[in-house]
């Protein structure tokens, strides 16, 4: 029971994701936290406070001049007496009124009596969520240390409208408060980080692309080690078929340009680990239909184009990251080809390996790197991805310190 005897406190406001609430407080509940639900009058059109009480097993509260509820705990109390919140939906008004300060309901007056860690999962509609003025407020509110879980791309329940603005699902907001409950260390906590990770696909055409064999495996860890470090990362994944890291913003991406976009919309940052096996071709006009083959004719040749380098144009970027790290591939030469490259891309540091087929690197548990920097080289031993990702993450810590 990972959350055992933590008290939280889930605001939930109007937005159709209120019933993913529903799920989240059960599965709170199994993991031994005990949830106290406090329901805007948005909310209540969604899902009733029968049910969320019901589920909780509890008093749901939702009126800021309730005599009852005032005598009960009073909202300076329900504010404070939590180990967190999490806010679940949150909707862009209610965003919109934790960013600045506003407290006129039960919700934002606990948001703004609390001494307690925040966590919002935000959910809206994508134009909501991509307006200039709710990008204002998710500045101010990570400035102000409120963490975030998603929103994530995909269709929108009342829609059918698709892109980024859905509501995580419940089990992934339960990873985020386990995150934020872990008592361990926190040395980036107020950090962000990007992080890329798996390989690219580059298509052909509708049915066949180019691409390589990054796992992800590795880049994953990354992710996950930091956010227990404290940081608020989002990772720029290529398509993998491993799960999303918990506690972690992911964005799914296909081909270099893609991911080169989703890195640059998530700027600013304050560490940024190139971990992508990003392919350094792609084809150069794909085509919009299957390339049939023809009786006796040989196969059209391929046209390829250099993509975009994604850790080169972020280590010389207006908005570049204070540590820039990158990692090195190599099947020869790693040392001088590192060092050419920790030049050439702007890195801090990079982390070089061995990928010749012999090593089993590639794809597989174990990794045996090298941190090549302008201090020289640290030679680190035989250990499997998640024990390097977890000694990266401390390294990356001790270097922002
Ligand atoms: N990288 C990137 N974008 C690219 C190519 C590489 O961001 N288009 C990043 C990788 O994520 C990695 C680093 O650059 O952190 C080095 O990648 P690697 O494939 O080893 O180097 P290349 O630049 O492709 O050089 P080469 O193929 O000549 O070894």
């Amino acid at each position: 029971m990972t959350l055992s005897g933590k008290r939280i406190l889930l605001i939930i406001s109007g937005g159709i994701a209120a019933y993913k609430s529903l799920d989240l407080i059960r599965r709170l509940r199994e993991r031994g936290a005990e949830v106290r639900p406090l329901m805007t009058a948005g909310a209540q059109e969604f899902v009733t406070p029968l049910a969320v009480g019901a589920l909780s097993s509890g008093h749901v509260y939702t009126d800021l001049f309730s005599r009852e509820d005032e005598q009960d705990v009073g909202h300076i109390r329900l504010a404070r007496d939590c180990d967190m919140i999490c806010v679940a939906p949150a909707t862009a008004d209610l965003m919109a009124k934790m960013a600045n300060g506003l407290a006129n309901d039960l919700a934002s007056t606990v948001l703004l009596a609390t001494n307690r860690p925040v966590l919002i999962a935000p959910a809206m509609n994508p134009a909501m969520w991509s307006h200039p003025a709710t990008r204002r407020n998710i500045e101010t509110l990570r400035k102000d240390g409120i963490r975030f879980i998603g929103p994530m791309a995909g269709e929108m329940a009342e829609s059918g409208e698709a892109g980024e603005g859905r509501m995580a699902e419940p089990l992934q907001i339960v990873a985020g408060i386990e995150a934020l409950m872990d008592d361990a260390p926190k040395p980036l906590a107020g950090k962000t980080a990007i992080v890329t990770s798996g390989p690219t696909h580059e298509p052909i055409d509708p049915v066949r692309y180019i691409a390589n064999r990054s796992s992800g495996k590795q880049g994953h860890a990354i992710a996950a080690h930091l956010a227990r470090l404290g940081a608020e990362v989002t990772l720029v994944s290529g398509p993998v078929t491993i799960p999303d890291p918990a506690g972690v913003n992911v964005i799914h991406v296909e081909s270099a340009r893609d991911m080169l976009e989703a890195v640059t919309k998530a700027l600013p940052a304050d560490i940024a680990v190139f971990v992508a096996a990003v392919a350094d071709w792609r084809v150069s006009a794909s085509s919009d239909n299957k390339i049939k083959k023809k009786e006796g004719e040989g196969p059209a040749p391929l046209e390829l184009t250099e993509n975009p380098d994604i850790l080169k144009t972020i280590g010389h970027h207006a908005s570049r990251p204070k540590l820039v790290v990158g990692f090195a591939a190599e099947t020869a030469d790693v040392i001088s080809n590192a060092q050419a490259k920790l030049a050439r891309k702007g890195a801090d540091f990079i982390v070089a390996n061995d990928v010749s087929p012999a090593t089993g690197i590639m794809g597989g548990d174990r990794n045996r790197v090298r941190i090549v920097s302008k201090d020289g080289v640290e030679d680190w031993p035989d250990l499997s991805k998640d024990e390097t990702a977890a000694r990266l993450a401390e390294r990356i810590a001790e270097n922002m310190a």
